[in-house]
């Protein structure tokens, strides 16, 4: 089977992460830092290590079949390409953020000023639907310095955890755009045999990072309010223990209401709750 090729961020915020989750989906492949280019050696795919900016573009011309990029950066290139999935990581927002110092208050106060960034595009329009005009001034890195270089009043960039505003004496000031990472196709790619299973895989390990594998045991008596406490699962696993009327009850428990869903049980009498992690969720 010829191989399809997908990009990644060669370094940067995401490129860690999308590693990780293409080793989580089973790929096997060397990360090596220096080479733009790895091929997997279990699955029909090439990796290139690319400039995150890049990315969009090379998928919509098809030098790449896929690519894993953030949101900000394809609408920043106002590229042609197919959104596939989105993936959980990489959650930011561009910001406009000003000197610690500064008195702007208002997003009108921005008239007349300078702002720089490396997301002029999207800034241009956030300005325009706030009737703003300023100047913006683009540049392709180290956005943050240029206040303190006195080249503008204020900046436009990816706040993740703030460290980087903090650390050159900025603070946010208006949320413009909020972003994580996405798979991306070139068009009419997600029919293709190997997407699909890509997908198939990548869904599975993002299913099972949203859920735990709990054990607990239960005096049988209390069995009937512990599974009406676990409407989301058919029937959970109910097995006996060496102690009589007492059985333990392995079920899965989704992340986001977890700790809510524990007390509860714990309430109704569940002990030596043990909670281990999933690796894959196959449906
Ligand atoms: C962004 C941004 C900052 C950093 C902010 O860079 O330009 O450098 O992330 O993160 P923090 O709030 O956690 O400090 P990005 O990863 O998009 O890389 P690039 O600008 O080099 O493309
Ligand atoms: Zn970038």
């Amino acid at each position: 089977m010829t191989s399809l090729k997908i990009a990644i961020q060669k370094s940067g915020r995401l490129n860690e992460k999308s590693v990780e989750l293409l080793k989580n989906c089973g790929l096997q492949f060397e990360n090596y830092k220096s080479s733009l280019i790895s091929t997997v050696y279990n699955f029909p795919l090439e990796i290139l290590f690319l400039r995150d900016d890049d990315i969009p573009e090379y998928v919509q011309d098809g030098i790449a079949d896929l690519g894993i990029v953030g949101e900000n950066v394809i609408h920043e290139t106002q590229v042609d390409v197919h959104y596939l999935q989105r993936l959980g990581f990489g959650k930011c927002m561009l910001k406009i953020a000003i000197p610690n110092q500064s008195h702007l208050n208002d997003i009108q106060d921005l008239n007349g000023k300078a702002i720089a960034t490396s997301y002029p595009v999207i800034l241009k329009k956030y300005l325009n639907e706030k009737g703003v005009s300023a100047t913006i001034r683009t540049i392709s890195g180290s956005v943050e310095i240029s206040p303190s270089l006195g080249l503008s009043d204020a900046i436009c960039d990816i706040v993740s955890t703030g460290g980087t505003l903090r650390s050159n004496g900025l603070k946010p000031f208006a949320d413009v755009l909020s972003s994580e990472a996405v798979l991306i196709g070139k068009n009419g790619i997600g029919s293709h045999d190997i997407v699909i299973e890509l997908m198939q895989r990548i869904q599975s390990v993002l299913r099972a990072k949203e859920t735990k594998y709990v054990v607990l045991n239960v005096e049988r008596s209390n069995l009937d309010c512990i599974i009406n406490l676990l409407p989301g699962v058919k029937s959970p696993t109910v097995v006996p223990l060496a102690e009589e009327n007492w059985v333990a009850v392995h079920t899965a428990i989704e992340e986001h209401d977890f700790w809510e869903k524990i007390n509860q049980l714990k309430a109704v009498g569940a002990q030596g709750i043990i909670v281990m992690p999933v690796e894959k969720i196959i449906l």
